[in-house]
């Protein structure tokens, strides 16, 4: 009798809202014994999500795959699976060894986010050295010197050109008032960083006027190889530009096309590390039901072709001991220097994405 498609919400309105909503993280919230409101995840059915390292397993096994999934390059270090009827879309389970992930999560801490490379935090603060390690020192990034005049407001001083935020430890603070933030809360809240070329989310283009460092050799190297099976022969691929996402548990990227490349014809690299995560490849439009499927550490995605043009997102990271499958990285980040990052990945995602941008 009602049309229940006006009643829906936003959230609701397109196939790739919904299953984004299907998967993303909600709460329960029960009453406990103390009468206190406890909150749980809300259970998801993960029954619909595609997992390709079961698929390579049962390959492996005895050769057999379920229907709809071709598998391409088997003479590639790890077999390359592609989709019957998402053209351009490739899925290496496990690409990178262990030492591979390791180092990549590393960097992606430590020098990825340094200058010139801008992150996230540079709209309120600028540029930031050394983010992780003052975080692990347990340090504090104070605005530096820079008094509100009369006619200023906080407001005004987030838009000043040449605002300057400088890492202290706690003690330096006793004695002066100043706007200041833990280095800690600033990498919990890191969620990109920008690798070559830049990119201005702003303008949601890439300013090749900003200063930069080209992307470095060995991630060059790696993206290169892992292109191959998008490309035909002969053709390189020569990576510009590189993003870096961070998730902590509850964040999402949204359903998106990343189509600010002016060649759309060279694949986009996407690598990932730490916990799992759920990510949807919608069509062409996003009334197009998407597919799920589970990523986890060391897989390699390609988007090339057609499945260039497709929507994705990344709608749920698993943050669980049972859930993240990133046990092979406990036990390889023992390190006394490298607990630092076992404890970031523990409840964290990376997700390096590399593109051909001219
Ligand atoms: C992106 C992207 C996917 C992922 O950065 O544009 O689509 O797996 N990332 O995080
Ligand atoms: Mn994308």
């Amino acid at each position: 009798m009602y049309g229940t498609e006006n009643n829906r919400d936003d959230s609701e309105r397109t196939a790739f809202r919904r299953a984004e909503k299907k998967y993303k993280l909600y709460y329960d919230y029960n009453a406990s014994s103390k009468n206190k409101k406890k909150k749980q995840p809300k259970p998801v059915d993960l029954a619909e999500v595609l997992d390709f390292r079961s698929i390579l397993e049962c390959y492996h096994q005895n050769a057999v795959l379920p229907s709809g999934v071709i598998v391409l390059h088997d003479k590639f270090t790890s077999p390359v699976f592609a989709l019957q009827n998402r053209p351009g879309f490739y899925f290496i389970p496990g690409a990178l060894s262990i030492e591979k992930q390791c180092s990549l999560i590393r960097e992606s801490l430590t020098d990825f986010p340094q200058p010139p490379n801008r992150t996230n935090h540079n709209a309120l603060y600028g540029p930031i050295q050394d983010l992780f390690v003052a975080a692990k020192e347990g340090k504090l990034l104070v605005e530096d010197n820079s008094p509100i005049t009369s006619s200023e407001t906080y407001a005004d001083i987030d838009h000043r050109d040449d605002k300057e935020w400088k890492f202290t430890t706690e003690k330096d603070m006793s004695l002066r008032k100043c706007r200041t933030v833990s280095a800690s809360v600033l990498l919990r809240k890191l969620r990109w960083s920008t690798l070559g070329l830049q990119f201005d989310w702003s303008k949601r283009n890439y300013d090749v006027s900003l200063p930069h460092n080209k992307i470095p050799e060995a991630l060059c190297e790696l993206s290169k190889q892992l292109a191959k099976p998008a490309l035909p022969g002969g053709v390189e691929f020569r990576p510009d530009a590189a993003i870096v996402n961070y998730f902590g548990l509850g964040d999402t990227l949204g359903g998106h096309l990343d189509d600010m490349e002016a060649d759309w014809s060279k694949p986009i690299v996407s690598l990932s590390l730490g916990c799992k995560a759920i990510f949807l490849l919608g069509g062409k439009s996003r009334e197009d039901t998407p597919l799920a499927m589970f990523l986890r550490s060391g897989d390699a995605v390609l988007m090339a072709g057609d499945a260039r043009e497709c929507f994705h997102g990344v709608p749920r990271i698993f943050t669980d001991k049972e859930n993240a499958e990133i046990g092979h990285l406990e036990t390889r980040l023992t390190h006394e220097d490298d607990i630092c990052f076992l404890k970031y990945i523990q409840t964290s995602r990376i997700n390096i994405n590399i593109r051909q941008v001219f």
